[in-house]
C-alpha cells in the first residue's frame, strides 16, 4: 500500500498534490504539521475533499512534532484537538507518538478513535540510529486494542539493516510499520512485503516528507512495490554511494516490460560481509555491484570465472547452489559494441590502451581473450608494467607490451593501430583528453568507456579526424543487458532449479 504524505501548506496545495499523484497511490497522510496553522481548522472538513482527490484509499491523519522530523511546535493540547477533529471528520487512521502523556485529553481521544472506527498508528522515531530490542520496542508501543506500531528508525550501517529485517523475521505477521529512514534504509520503502510492513509512505517529486521518501510513481511503475508477494525474486545493486545509479531503472523497466515476478532494489553498502548477511536473509537471487566493491566482493564468492580473475573485479554476481558465482560482464559489455562496428575477429588487431586502473585491467583482459594485441600507456609507468605483468600470469601471450614514454610522460613514438581504447577518468564531465599527444590517423576505431558525458574531448576529436568511434553509454547498455540476461534467467528459472 503507497500512502503519499503530503508537503502543502495549503488545503488547495494539498488536493492539488494528491490529485497529481492519484494513478499511483492507495492513501493519503494528511501531515497537518506541514500546512500553515491558518488552515487547521480545516482538518476535520477535508476527509470527503482528499477521498475526492485521491479516488479510494486510507486517509491517515499525522501532526508532527518538531522533536520527531516534523514543523508543529505548538502543545500537545493543540495537537490531539486538530486529531479529535480529524477523527470525527472521517479520516480512517490518526498518528499518536509512542511518548504522549496518558493523561485525559489523550484517553478520551483514544475513547472517541475506538467509538468511531478510527484505527491508532502508535508511532516512535528515532533520527540518530537504531535502537536496541526493536522487537520488543515495537511489540510494546500498542497502548489499547487494535493500534498499530510504527517505528521509524535511522540506519547507519548495512548491519543496522541487516538487524531490521532480522526484526521484521522476528515480528512474523504482526500489523506493522517499520521503516528504515534515509539511504540505508531505503530497502525498507521498497520491500514493503519482505518487511511485513502495512504500507509504505512516500513524497510527491521534489518534495521530501521524510528522509529517503521515493515517489509514489517510482514505488508504483519502477519498483511495483503493491505486486509484490512471498515468490517475487529479489535482486539489487549494490555500492556506496549508490543513489545516481542507473540500474535499478533499467532492470525494473525490463522485468516489468516482460511481466517477470521480480524487483531490483539498490542497497548502500558500507561493508560487504553484513551484506552477504542480507542477501541471504531476503533472499537475494543476484545483484550488481559497484563503486567501491567490486573487489571485495571476491572473497565470497564460490565461484568464479577466469574474467573475474583477470579483471580482478567482479560486478556481478548470482546465487548458485550452496553459494555465489562472480561473473564480470564489463568485459562481455566491453567487448560487444566493438565486435558491432569492427564486424571482424579481434584476433590480430592491434592496440592501444590508455591507463592501468581497474577499469583497464577488464578491457585488456577483454581484448586479450579475443586474440588482439594490446600495448599499454598509463600516466604511472610502473603501474603500466605491473598490469602486463600481472596480466601476463594469467592470460598466455606475447601480444601485451608497455607503451614506452619520455620524460614528459608521452610516448616517444606510437606504433601503427587500429584501435585506441581510454580506461582512464580523462574527458568525465567534459573536461580533458588523456592523449593530446596522439594525432588519429583517421582509420581507427576509437572507444571511450568514460560515459558521462557520452562525446568526451577524446570522442570528439577522433570523430573529427574521421575515425569510428564508441562511446561509454554503449558499453554501460551492453554490460547491463549481459546482466539482465543473468537476473532473467534465475527470475524464471522453476523453484527446485535456484
Ligand atoms: P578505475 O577503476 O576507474 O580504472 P583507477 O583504478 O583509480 O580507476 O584508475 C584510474 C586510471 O586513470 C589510472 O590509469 C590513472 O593513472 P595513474 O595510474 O597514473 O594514476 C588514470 N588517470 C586518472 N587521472 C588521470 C589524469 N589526470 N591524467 C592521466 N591519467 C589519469
Amino acid at each position: 500500500m503507497i500512502v503519499l504524505t503530503t508537503t502543502g501548506c495549503t488545503v488547495d496545495a494539498v488536493l492539488a498534490q494528491v490529485e497529481s499523484q492519484r494513478a499511483w497511490i492507495d492513501g493519503v497522510e494528511l501531515r497537518v504539521d506541514l500546512l500553515d496553522e491558518s488552515e487547521w481548522d480545516r482538518v476535520g472538513d477535508l476527509p470527503p475533499l482528499l477521498r475526492d482527490a485521491a479516488g479510494e484509499g486510507i486517509l491517515i491523519c499525522t501532526v508532527r512534532r518538531t522533536s520527531d522530523g516534523g514543523r508543529a511546535s505548538c502543545d500537545d493540547a493543540r495537537r490531539l484537538d486538530v486529531l479529535r477533529h480529524a477523527v470525527g471528520g472521517g479520516f480512517d487512521y490518526i498518528d499518536l507518538e509512542s511518548d504522549l502523556a496518558d493523561d485525559e485529553v489523550h484517553r478520551e481521544l483514544v475513547a472517541q478513535a475506538h467509538e468511531a472506527g478510527v484505527t491508532i498508528i502508535r508511532s516512535h522515531h528515532d533520527f540518530e540510529g537504531v535502537p536496541e530490542n526493536l522487537t520488543v520496542l515495537l511489540t510494546s508501543l500498542p497502548r489499547s486494542a487494535g493500534e498499530i506500531p510504527k517505528c521509524a528508525v535511522t540506519p547507519g550501517s548495512t548491519a543496522d539493516l541487516v538487524r531490521l529485517l532480522e526484526t521484521a523475521h522476528e515480528l512474523g505477521d504482526t500489523t506493522r510499520v517499520l521503516i528504515g529512514m534515509g539511504e540505508y534504509g531505503l530497502p525498507t520503502r521498497i520491500l514493503v512485503h519482505r518487511f511485513g510492513n502495512l504500507l509504505t509512505f512516500a513524497s510527491a517529486p521534489g518534495e521530501s516528507a521524510a528522509p529517503g521518501h521515493l515517489s509514489p510513481q517510482s514505488l508504483a511503475e519502477s519498483y511495483r512495490v503493491d505486486e509484490h508477494t512471498d515468490s517475487t525474486r529479489l535482486f539489487a545493486v549494490v555500492g556506496n554511494p549508490i543513489g545516481h545509479s542507473k540500474s535499478p531503472a533499467y532492470h525494473n523497466g525490463r522485468f516489468a516490460w516482460e511481466s517477470i515476478d521480480a524487483c531490483y532494489v539498490p542497497v548502500l553498502v558500507d561493508e560487504v560481509d553484513s551484506f552477504f548477511r542480507l542477501a541471504d536473509r531476503l533472499p537475494l537471487f543476484g545483484f550488481s555491484v559497484t563503486i567501491p566493491h567490486k573487489r571485495t566482493v571476491m572473497t565470497h564468492l564460490t565461484e568464479a570465472g577466469e574474467d573475474v580473475r583477470a579483471a580482478d573485479a567482479c560486478n556481478t554476481v548470482v546465487r548458485v547452489p550452496g553459494g555465489w558465482r562472480g561473473v564480470n560482464t564489463d568485459v562481455i559489455g566491453f567487448l560487444a559494441p566493438l565486435d558491432e562496428v569492427l564486424e571482424a575477429p579481434l584476433a590480430g588487431v592491434r592496440t592501444l590502451v590508455l591507463g592501468a586502473g581497474g577499469a583497464a585491467r577488464g578491457v585488456v583482459y577483454g581484448l586479450l581473450s579475443r586474440g588482439a594485441s594490446v600495448v599499454i600507456w598509463n600516466r604511472t609507468a610502473s603501474k603500466a608494467r605491473a598490469l602486463v605483468a600481472e596480466l601476463g600470469a594469467i592470460v598466455q601471450t606475447s601480444s601485451l607490451s608497455v607503451l614506452p614514454a619520455d620524460e614528459d610522460g608521452a610516448p616517444a613514438e606510437t606504433p601503427p593501430l587500429d584501435i585506441v581504447v581510454n580506461t582512464t577518468s580523462v574527458g568525465m564531465h567534459g573536461e580533458g583528453d588523456p592523449a593530446p599527444w596522439y594525432r588519429f590517423a583517421g582509420h581507427e576505431i576509437v572507444y571511450d568507456i568514460v560515459y558521462t558525458p557520452p562525446e568526451t574531448p577524446m570522442i570528439a576529436r577522433a570523430a573529427e579526424a574521421g575515425c569510428r568511434v564508441i562511446t561509454g553509454d554503449r558499453m554501460f547498455a551492453a554490460q547491463a543487458a549481459a546482466q539482465y540476461e543473468l537476473y532473467r534467467v534465475l527470475a524464471t528459472a522453476d523453484s527446485a532449479d535456484v
